[in-house]
Formats: C-alpha cells, structure tokens, sequence
C-alpha cells in the first residue's frame, strides 16, 4: 500500500515537481471528497492540464474502476465547447487518474462563496450553458449523477455578450447509487447531499432526470444564496430531498416573479416523471418565467432582455426614453457581476 499512499495521502507539496505518467505536477489547485486535482505539465505534448487524482480507494473498488473506464471514455467522446475537453484517464501506482483541459478561472462553488445570490441574467446564462452541456451528455446516453457548484467551473467568457464561459466536469465518477459509495466506513458522508435525487438516495435506476433535479438545485442555489434543502444533518437532509417541498424561491427573492415557483417546483419533484423533460426545457421554462412576468420588482436590465432575447421586442413596446428623474439607485448585493473589471 505504500505505493498508492505515496502518491495521493502524502502532503500535497510532496508531489509538487513530481512526475506522474507522464505529467508533472506543479500546483494542487483543489480537493474534493475522493480526488485531489492539480495542475500539471503534459511532457508528452508540452501544455498544462488538470491532472485529477483519485483517492486509492476508488481504484479498489471493482465496479467503480469498470465504470470511471467506461465513463471516462464516453465523456471524451463528446466534443461539446460546455464540457470539459478529457485527454486521458488511466492509472497509475494503483491510483486512477484523469488527465483533462486546465480551466482557468473560479468553480461555481467559490463564485457562489464569495458573491452570494447572482443576478437573474448571469443565472441563466451560466444556466444554459450547463443545460446544453448535461442534455448533449444525456443524448450520448450518460447520466452525470453529480450535478453540483464544484463541478461547474466558470472561465472568462470571449466579450461583454459573453462575460463567462461555463464548463461541466466529472462525469461518471460517482457510484450509481448512495449505498455504494460516497459514504466513509463510518457512516460519514463525504462530499455534498444538497443536490442529490430522491430516485438516487432511495437506490433507484437513475436516468437523466436525476440530473434534471440536481440541476435544478444548483440554479436555485444561483438565485437563492442557498440551495433548497438546509438541514442539521445529512440525515434530515435526504429525508428533506425524499419528501419535503422545497421552500418557494420567491421567498428568498422576492425580486423574482411568483411564476418562477412553479418551475422549480416543477424541475425538483419527486416522482421523474413531473420533471421537465430536459435541463433546456427548464432553463426556457425559467427564461420565460423570469422574464414574462410583471411582478418583477425591478423593470428588467437591458443584459436580462438580452439574455432573454427580449431586447428588440421590449425596445419596440418601450415608450421614449425620459431623463431619469431619481439619481440611480445602488445595486443590490446580488447585482454585482461576476468578473470585476
Ligand atoms: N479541469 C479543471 N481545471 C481547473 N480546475 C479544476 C478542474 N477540475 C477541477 N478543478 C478544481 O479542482 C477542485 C477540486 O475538484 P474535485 O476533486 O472534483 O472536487 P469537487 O468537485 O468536490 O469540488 C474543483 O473545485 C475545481 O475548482
Ligand atoms: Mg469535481
């Protein structure tokens, strides 16, 4: 066992400027539950990477290491400009590896930490993104199953159109069912229980809906500051996922018209079959809710029509403009945008 302890429970800096199948590591940028990722140099072809170990465990366990092969394999197939880009998945020294595009910028999970409930257009352009990446994974038959902030990482988009450019990542590599993994011999869950299906917690075969819900999740989280369950413990919290209604997001913005209620309501269910069909279908569903109500508190911003391809239509409907007879009020928290300038 020295072997793959060596190379994944070490200190972190012990591995920095050491050659790992053919990368040499130069950074840990950051560590989940069961990996460890850094950013390495591919020596092979001379470009940097992310290089994610995964912990030894997983490699032990046979119907993982069959499914991450399998898995990582049909993530690479898919050559999609939202998911991100995978170069190589082996192993080595009894650890499993994946060597994928190094994303430069922030994870949804640390934008979400630092600036709280984003605004309504940035929401649904970082949602889209994220809807056509799991939709276009779902034609290609794959289930993410672990839909979440930290597996959305959020680079600088190409202009002021396209202030962010969203990529998903970690395919496959979570168990199929909670019983099998995810939770230490103790009993302790590692990772996080806020987006995770009922269909997944009770066992059931799980399809592309389970990540209609934990999509769902992650984009009430976006608007909300916090996503849709809060619980004491992991326990309430996947009673809470099986049975409870998620509060109405109108209550924690009230900004928000009350149709967008619904579409969570809708994207959250319990039973699949009540989801929307497609993570598409509930981001245009909550376009349409966010933008076609006149209970907004606020008159939409000139990105939100944007983003909602609305802005002609509304141009058209407005009256001419006046001089503002109010100096502009403050931002809210939430309004304050993702990349300063
Ligand atoms: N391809 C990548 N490029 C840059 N950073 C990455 C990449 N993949 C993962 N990361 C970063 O590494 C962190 C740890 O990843 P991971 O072990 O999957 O844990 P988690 O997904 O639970 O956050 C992520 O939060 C993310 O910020
Ligand atoms: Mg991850």
């Amino acid at each position: 066992m020295a072997r793959d302890t060596s190379l994944f429970s070490g200190r972190p800096s012990e591995l920095i400027g050491r050659q790992v199948a053919g990368y040499r590591i130069e950074r840990e940028i950051g560590r989940g539950g069961m990996a460890v990722v850094y950013r390495a140099r591919d020596l092979r072809l001379d470009r940097t990477v992310a290089l994610k170990l995964l912990a030894p465990e997983l490699a032990r366990n046979d119907t993982f290491r069959r499914r991450f092969t399998h898995e990582s394999r049909a993530a690479a197939a898919i050559d999609h400009p939202h998911i991100v880009p995978v170069f190589e998945a082996g192993e080595t020294d009894g650890v499993l590896y994946i060597a994928m595009r190094y994303v430069s910028g922030s994870d949804l999970r640390s934008l979400l930490d630092r600036q709280g409930p984003l605004p309504p257009g940035t929401v649904l352009r970082i949602a889209a993104q994220v809807a056509s990446a799991l939709d276009a994974a779902h034609e290609h038959g794959l289930v993410h199953r672990d839909v979440k902030p930290g597996n959305i990482l959020v680079a600088r988009g190409t202009d002021s159109d396209h202030p962010e450019h969203v990529y998903l990542t970690d395919f496959g590599l979570t168990k199929k069912s909670l019983s099998l993994t995810g939770f230490t011999t103790v009993g302790q869950f590692v990772g996080t229980l806020d987006y995770v299906a009922p269909e997944q917690i009770s066992g059931k075969p799980v399809d592309a809906r389970c990540d209609v819900y934990g999509f769902g999740c992650v984009v009430y989280e976006c608007l909300a500051g916090h996503p849709p369950f809060r619980r004491d413990d992991d326990m309430a919290l996947l009673w809470a996922h099986q049975f409870d209604e998620p509060p109405p997001l109108t209550e924690a913005r009230s900004d928000l018209a009350p149709p967008v209620d619904a579409v969570f309501r809708r994207a959250l269910a319990k039973n699949p079959d009540h989801r929307q069909d497609s993570c598409l279908a509930f981001v245009a569903d909550l376009r349409a809710a966010m933008t076609g109500g006149a209970a907004t508190a606020h008159a939409p911003t000139e990105v939100d029509l944007r983003v909602a391809g609305l802005e002609k239509e509304s141009r058209a409907a407005r009256p001419p403009r006046k001089p503002a007879p109010d100096p502009p009020k403050p931002p809210p928290r939430w309004a304050a945008p993702v990349f300063g300038r």
